[in-house]
């Protein structure tokens, strides 16, 4: 599956003007509820575990964040987690062809946040490791109501501007660039968080 050149377009004026994009219909709708089904069965699989923040050996369960995570290259994962690492590896290489960040690779996993849990304002870029370049959220809940909470918040120079995380929605934003938060939700929050990074990825 490969992404529409207008989206590309759109990815690109919108990361270089303002640093971030929200697009709709980026990826496939079946392939969508396929992930949100996956999501679903790890979850009642206890497959995701509470998430870290940090990196390597200074990783920490902090209150800071609130949800459960698994990779999706992770054995565990199914075809769905496949197929969409595959799309998110050929739009790795339209953006390659129009932004010149040298993106080398990509990964992802599962975020679920139960009713309550968020993540607090942050940046993507670790302290000790430079590679996040681009970041990516994808929604995987279908009808998300109006008033759910939940929303992906960006910080930005002139303001913030929130983002409902909606099946269908993604974002897309420089990882050094961008702060941003989850604001907790009165319902579970499906979404899948990406990374595309300029350097191969190293050992978890
Ligand atoms: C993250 C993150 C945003 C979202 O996982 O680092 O900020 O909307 N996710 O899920
Ligand atoms: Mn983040």
């Amino acid at each position: 599956m490969s992404a529409e050149s207008s989206d590309i377009k759109l990815i690109n004026e919108k990361i270089t003007h303002q640093a971030w994009v929200a697009i709709y219909g980026l990826f496939n709708p079946g392939l969508l509820h396929a992930l949100f089904e996956e999501a679903r069965a790890h979850e009642a699989s206890s497959a995701l575990k509470l998430a870290a923040i940090g990196h390597k050996q200074s990783k920490i369960i902090s209150s800071l964040r609130g949800d459960s995570t698994l990779w999706l290259d992770d054995p565990r994962c199914g075809v769905a987690s496949k197929i969409f690492l595959e799309a998110l590896d050929a739009l790795r290489k339209d953006l390659n062809q129009s932004l010149l960040l040298g993106l080398e690779s990509v990964e992802a996993h599962y975020a679920v946040y139960p009713p309550g849990a968020g993540y607090a304002r942050h940046r993507d870029r670790f302290r000790d490791d430079d590679a996040r370049v681009l970041s990516l959220a994808c929604y995987l809940n279908a009808d998300w109501p109006e008033g759910a909470g939940g929303q992906l918040r960006l910080h930005l120079a002139d303001g913030h501007h929130d983002i409902a995380p909606n099946m269908g929605t993604s974002v897309i934003f420089l990882s050094d660039e961008i702060e941003h938060e989850v604001l907790p939700a009165t319902q579970t929050r499906y979404s899948i968080a990406a990374w595309f990074r300029k350097r191969e990825i190293h050992l978890r």
